[in-house]
């Protein structure tokens, strides 16, 4: 089995690398440009180093993308500009990423290997504010932020691909991850920014009463759908939203990371008028359509999500002292 993971050196795609070694794929490739506003860098992968094969480059790049989508059995795209307010400040380049960089990918494959298995990592963000107590994909698309729309955009394209040219794609939407290898910077994923608050004894800043409540799922339940999303063809063609049951508020988020991090605390404070502009609100996804077709359900909660974060990231810490 021939996997490619694009953007393999970030926070969903490092999870996406260990867990296809571990399924023992032939061949990992990750391609990833190591954007300076993602944050990423090869060190997270240098525990995996000499078992895979690390291409640096960029999706838009059109002569790359031909050259490495070929004879790829399974192709993961999760190369994108993944903040929200950077994408306020930074819209062309989203665009020139998250849109036309999918494009990209896709037309790679249209021409050089229409048999892969296509897995598009989307975001549950693309419908903008919660209409309804429980958002299932016929909700509404009213993204409000430039990330959001980008990726309802490229969404779209994999769906056409599929319906125009018989790609094998699927997208999934996702809602908040966390886990190993998250980005602790607060422009990204909320819950990996408060546990790299409360990892460094940091006070956790909550905006307003943290009483919304938001999907969040534990990363290698996201990589375990996307690796079997990758094996059954009934899912081709269409979107998904993919999570859990389980709905929890910030502030429960948040003292759940402090109490199993056993470091940190947790403050409030008022707003900030950039983020109360692009704030989703109360959410709750419904992953029943998924359901109706594969049996698969996350086998984290909250808190052992956080517990087997906490026992990934010292065990690492440990190997790279050892190392
Ligand atoms: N993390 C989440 O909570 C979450 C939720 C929903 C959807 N997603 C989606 O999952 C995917 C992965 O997200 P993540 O959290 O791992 O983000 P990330 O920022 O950690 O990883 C994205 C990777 O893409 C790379 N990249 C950016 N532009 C590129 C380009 N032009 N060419 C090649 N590589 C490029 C970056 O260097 C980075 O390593 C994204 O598509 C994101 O939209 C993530």
């Amino acid at each position: 089995m021939r996997v490619l993971i694009l953007g393999g050196a970030g926070f969903l795609g490092n999870n996406l690398v260990r867990r296809c070694l571990a399924e023992s794929a032939s061949e990992v490739t990750v391609l990833d440009s190591l954007a300076p506003l993602s944050h990423s860098t090869k060190d997270s992968l240098n525990a995996v180093w000499s078992d895979i094969n690390f291409v640096l480059g960029d999706i838009r790049d059109e002569e790359l993308m031909a050259e490495v989508v070929r004879e790829k059995d399974i192709i993961f795209c999760c190369a994108a500009q993944t903040s929200h307010s950077l994408s306020m400040l930074h819209p062309i380049e989203d665009a020139e990423i998250n849109s036309l960089g999918s494009l990209q990918v896709l037309e790679a494959i249209r021409l050089n290997n229409k048999k892969a298995m296509v897995i598009y990592s989307s975001s549950s963000t693309v419908i903008g504010k919660a209409e309804q107590s429980i958002v299932d994909e016929d909700h509404p698309e009213r993204p409000l932020d430039i990330y959001s729309a980008h990726k309802g955009v490229a969404e779209k394209y994999f769906r056409i691909y599929h319906r125009s040219h018989d790609l094998n794609t699927v997208v999934l939407r996702f809602g908040n991850l966390y886990g190993p290898y998250g980005k602790g910077y607060s422009q990204f994923g909320f819950v990996n920014y408060f546990i790299h608050l409360a990892q460094t004894d940091q006070p956790i800043e909550i905006f307003g009463t943290g009483e919304q409540t938001r999907s969040v799922m534990y990363v290698e339940d996201a990589v375990d759908i996307m690796w079997r999303a990758a094996h059954e063809p009934r899912l081709i063609g269409e979107t998904y939203f993919a999570g859990g049951t389980e709905h929890a508020t910030v502030r429960e988020i948040a003292e759940a990371v402090v109490s199993v991090f056993e470091r940190g605390s947790v403050t409030y404070s008022t707003w900030p008028d950039d983020r109360r502009r692009i704030e989703i609100g109360p959410v709750s996804l419904s992953s029943s359509r998924l359901r109706s077709i594969i049996d698969w359900e996350p086998s984290h909660d909250i808190r052992s999500g956080l517990v087997r974060t906490r026992a990934v990231m010292e065990e690492a810490s440990r190997q790279r002292e050892v190392r």
